[in-house]
């Protein structure tokens, strides 16, 4: 399959979904159930992947922020830590961050393993970054723990050591990494 082929569409109320199998029952009943329900309620944008007249892949988006107040028990050692490691300035740290997330993402049975995945999270960043008029710094996801390795490939990190036991973690990237390639991360 030739990736560059692909164009991700955006859901529409008129779109008629086809068959989709992900191997994953919530996610599967979230395009056929839900999707067109939280777009009319402003709550998420979702978007689909066709070939060959079927949808292999999907993904939904919504605003985010990246908070302070709830995430760590050594919170403040670990909010200077963050913004440490991003290297955001004294002068602009705050208690939050404008962020994207990821709703639901997946990749029909079928299509696994072809880089299906790395193409919507690069298909996701240039989404967010082209779309400048609102800023955003980080694109977060509530990940499965099937799919924690995922999206470590694809540059992401766990927020908070919280959570580390829980089935899903908060992850995040950091869009300066790609807007500006210099921004190296602090370890
Ligand atoms: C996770 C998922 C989106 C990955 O999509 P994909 O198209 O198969 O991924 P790709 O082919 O682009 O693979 C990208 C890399 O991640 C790895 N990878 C993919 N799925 C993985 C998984 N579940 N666990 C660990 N690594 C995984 C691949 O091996 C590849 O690494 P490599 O370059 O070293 O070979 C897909 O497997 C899926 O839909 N899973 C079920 C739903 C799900 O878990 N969604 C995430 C909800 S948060």
């Amino acid at each position: 399959m030739n990736l560059e082929s692909l164009t991700p569409i955006r859901l529409n109320q008129d779109y008629e979904l086809k068959s989709f199998d992900c191997g994953d029952t919530d996610l599967n009943n979230f395009l056929f159930n839900d999707a067109k329900a939280y777009l009319k309620e402003l709550m998420a944008i979702t978007y689909v992947i066709e070939y060959e007249n079927k949808v292999i892949a999907y993904f939904c988006l919504l605003n985010d922020k990246v908070v302070f107040d709830t995430l760590d028990t050594q919170k403040k050692s670990f909010w200077n830590r963050f913004n440490r490691r991003n290297q955001i300035p004294n002068s602009k740290r705050r208690k939050n961050y404008p962020a994207t997330k990821i709703g639901r993402l997946a990749v029909s049975k079928e299509y696994k393993g072809q880089g299906i995945g790395y193409f919507i999270i690069d298909n996701i960043q240039s989404l967010i970054l082209n779309r400048m008029d609102i800023a955003c710094r980080f694109i977060t996801v509530d990940a499965y723990q099937t799919a924690f390795n995922f999206y470590v490939k694809n540059g992401f990190e766990f927020l908070s050591t919280e959570d580390e036991n829980e089935s899903i973690r908060l992850m995040y990237f950091d869009l300066k990494n790609i807007a500006f390639p210099n921004h190296i991360p602090n370890s």
